[in-house]
């Protein structure tokens, strides 16, 4: 009895089995056209689809969710097809499930990766319960133009922040293992360069040469695989000829060759049949072709796939051992998420993690280390809870939508904390709190500003809440005006003449020109677009419950045309001088940016102090030492995120006038210091030559410690006595 149930359950299904095996076994198993499905993903479903499912012609859908939907659909899959394969469910989770985090603007400026891990951990246990496996995130793409709507959905515009958050954020999702029920899988994106798009517009083309590529936009993809994301995203743009979906170079040579990625890459949502459309094929034969033998496994909602790839193979356009690869790819996925032992969600689950107490608190507590401190003239920062009265004003002030932010999942505006009731229930019961919306986000109006006025008037202070609706950042939300939107910097200014104190909040998914109120608004935060709990965290912050210690990721400008503007520049061959003509700068504006990277202030004060540079001379195999003490020297506890930066001062190639190359944050008591030791290998000084050689040069590499980019507190040097090739990725 026992040898004849053995001999028909068919090896695929034992999972004492090595996945290798059970892959062969499936895959001997499979009709081609059962291969191509699992190279096809949809979005929602139909009545079509289930038949496609039943057919065995579907892999996987995004945009299905829910415990009863995911579990029905995959019954289906599992229940009524041939094989049995499941399907694997993706979903765009960017900043939480239910519980909505800070976008991923904002997490980066916690500069907290633990709080990334923590954010991403949590948001994979709410997806997971529900049924979800994958997520369509992280986002990795650098973004130096704020102009761009999904710079709100990355780590802004420095490479080794963004690696440093993309290892967290899959770290996070994926946990120690996919085999555990509460993770899903990664999918770094948008492979590659997608941040580069000319002019900010999403979409378009982008044109940057082998360096940028290499030093800017490939590090946190790399990071990424390298943390062990097992899916990968190919973009929608063009990179320098070749779109995304396409480049054999970017996605065999780097992704498969170079780094030894070994998961599945996923299209972005029609980005193969795009490829007509970018001109560079010219049915979808040609497209499914070159997609294919590029690189990318899975067709995201192109059709594509289903409708080419048999009709290729059959005539010998194809080899059908490239289907076979492509599909062991997807498959390896499927099997490491135990989605064969395991295809099914129960209620119970979700019901007990989902929007749970302990991931309401970690919202807030992580929505808090977001937000920067931009400004805070005479301390205005932070209010008593005593104060008398206060006005709340502004179109966000009491907006329940804003704070959710772009891809913002299943996020519930109805979970969402205002700041106007985040300031409501932490003011004491005397504090009269008046409120008045003054003006949309948008449009021309100002009839709500006479309101807004009198409001002020009647207050010691007017917390004025201003910024971008939640659908001006994010997809196809570019933007060629960076300045506050509509009418609220004229709302600002007739606040400001009644002479009441201004506290500004900004929300919002970019970094804006706001130039006029960082001259005269005496304190201003910035706190993005910060999740349900956006009001608590906000109010702890304004009433002094939390110190803020959160610093830009970003650069902000003064106005839209210094973009782009980034603090690891090159030096250029005449460096702007403010008194000489004929240097890099402009006529009309300082060459300055309005707020650097990096910046954020905190209620405490911190001093830095003692800087050691050991060795001072390095040699083949060393590590650079570089410690020194941070100190709080304010009277309440606050964090400071002490950042290095490493320049090399002559090289074969132009380099940045600085680099950031670690940073930590660290909470100190009033009075306290803490010594604070990065280490420097000889890859993190490295570049990559006019070869695109990764060395390392003699001669001297300045070290600046400081609280920003621009707020440099010690500096020193080290001499690398000799040269040094290093492997091209490490
Ligand atoms: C298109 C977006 O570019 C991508 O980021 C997203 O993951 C997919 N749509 C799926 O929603």
């Amino acid at each position: 009895m026992k040898m004849k149930y053995e001999s028909e359950r068919p090896l695929y299904l034992d999972s004492s089995q090595p996945i290798d095996r059970r892959i062969e076994d499936l895959l001997a198993r499979m009709t081609l056209e059962e291969k191509i499905g699992q190279m096809c993903q949809y979005s929602g479903i139909t009545g079509e689809y289930e038949r496609m499912i039943r057919e065995g012609r579907i892999g996987s859908l995004l945009n299905v969710v829910g415990v009863d939907e995911t579990n029905r659909v995959q019954r289906i899959a599992v229940e009524e097809s041939r094989l049995g394969i499941p399907l694997i469910f993706g979903l765009d989770v960017l900043h939480g499930y239910k519980t909505i985090f800070p976008i991923p603007l904002g997490l980066a400026s916690t500069w907290d990766p633990d709080a990334v891990r923590e954010a991403a951990s949590i948001a994979a246990a709410e997806a997971s319960a529900e049924g979800i496996h994958w997520t369509f995130a992280p986002m990795v793409d650098i973004a130096r133009d704020p102009r761009w709507g999904r710079i709100a959905e990355g780590a802004g515009e420095d490479p080794y922040l963004g690696s440093v958050m993309a290892r967290a954020y899959v770290e996070g999702y994926q946990g120690k293992s996919l085999s555990e029920p509460d993770t899903i899988v990664a999918c770094p994106k948008h492979y590659v360069a997608y941040g580069g798009a000319e002019g900010g517009r999403d979409y378009n083309t982008v044109d940057i040469s082998e360096r940028t590529l290499r030093e800017i936009y490939l590090p946190p993809f790399r990071a990424a695989v390298k943390a062990g994301a097992k899916t990968v995203m190919s973009a929608f743009n063009d990179l320098n000829g070749v779109p995304s979906s396409a480049n054999p170079y970017t996605l065999r040579t780097i992704l498969r060759g170079e780094w030894g990625f070994d998961g599945f890459v996923v299209s972005d949502w029609n980005a193969i049949g795009e490829l007509i459309v970018h001109g560079v094929a010219g049915d979808i034969y040609e497209a499914a072709e070159k997609a294919l033998m590029a690189g990318v496994d899975m067709d995201m909602q192109g059709d594509v796939y289903n409708r080419a790839l048999l009709r290729l193979v059959k005539e010998g356009r194809i080899p059908e051992e490239s289907i076979n690869e492509a599909v062991r790819r997807i498959l390896r996925v499927k099997f490491m998420l135990g989605l064969f032992e395991r295809p099914y969600v129960e209620a119970e689950r979700a019901k007990r993690i989902v929007k749970c107490k302990e991931h309401l608190e970690a919202a807030l507590k992580i929505a808090r280390k977001s937000i920067v401190l931009l400004k805070n003239e005479g301390n205005l920062l932070p209010l008593s809870k005593h104060i008398d009265s206060i006005a709340v004003i502004g179109p966000l002030a009491d907006d329940r939508e804003a704070p959710l932010g772009p891809w913002s999942c299943l996020g519930d505006p109805r979970d969402v904390i205002t700041v106007l009731e985040g300031i409501k229930s932490k003011v004491s019961p005397r504090t009269r709190v008046l409120y008045a919306k003054g003006c949309d986000v948008e449009g021309s109006s100002r009839d709500g500003f006479d309101e807004a006025i009198s409001a002020a008037k009647e207050s010691r202070v007017a917390v004025v809440v201003v910024g971008e609706s939640r659908d001006m950042s994010g997809e196809a939300a570019c933007r060629a005006h960076l300045d506050l939107p509509g009418v609220q910097e004229d709302l600002l200014k007739a606040v400001y003449a009644t002479g009441t104190p201004i506290v500004m909040v900004m929300m919002n998914g970019r970094p804006l020109s706001i130039s006029w109120p960082a001259e005269h608004i005496p304190a201003i935060l910035e706190t993005w677009f910060l999740g349900i709990q956006a009001g608590r965290a906000i109010a702890d912050v304004i009433f002094g419950d939390y110190n803020p210690g959160g610093k830009l990721p970003v650069t902000f400008p003064r106005t839209v045309g210094q973009v782009p503007i980034y603090y690891n520049h090159k030096n250029t061959g005449r460096p702007p001088a403010p008194n000489i003509k004929w240097t890099s700068k402009y006529l009309d504006i300082p060459y300055t940016p309005l707020f650097p990277f990096g910046h954020g202030l905190s209620y405490a004060r911190f001093e830095y102090s003692g800087l050691e540079i050991s060795p001072l001379e390095v040699w083949r195999g060393d590590v650079v030492r570089v410690r020194f003490k941070v100190k709080n020297v304010g009277d309440c506890e606050g964090d400071e995120v002490a950042q290095l930066y490493v320049r090399d001062v002559v090289a074969s190639v132009t380099r940045p006038v600085k680099e950031l190359k670690g940073f930590r944050r660290v909470t100190l008591k009033p009075g306290e210091e803490e010594t604070i030791e990065f280490t420097l290998t000889l890859e993190d000084i490295s570049f990559l030559n006019y070869e695109m050689r990764r060395i390392v040069e003699p001669g001297e590499f300045k070290v600046m410690v400081g609280s920003s980019s621009e707020d440099i507190r010690l500096t020193g040097s080290f001499i690398v006595k000799e040269y040094v090739e290093l492997p091209l990725w490490g």
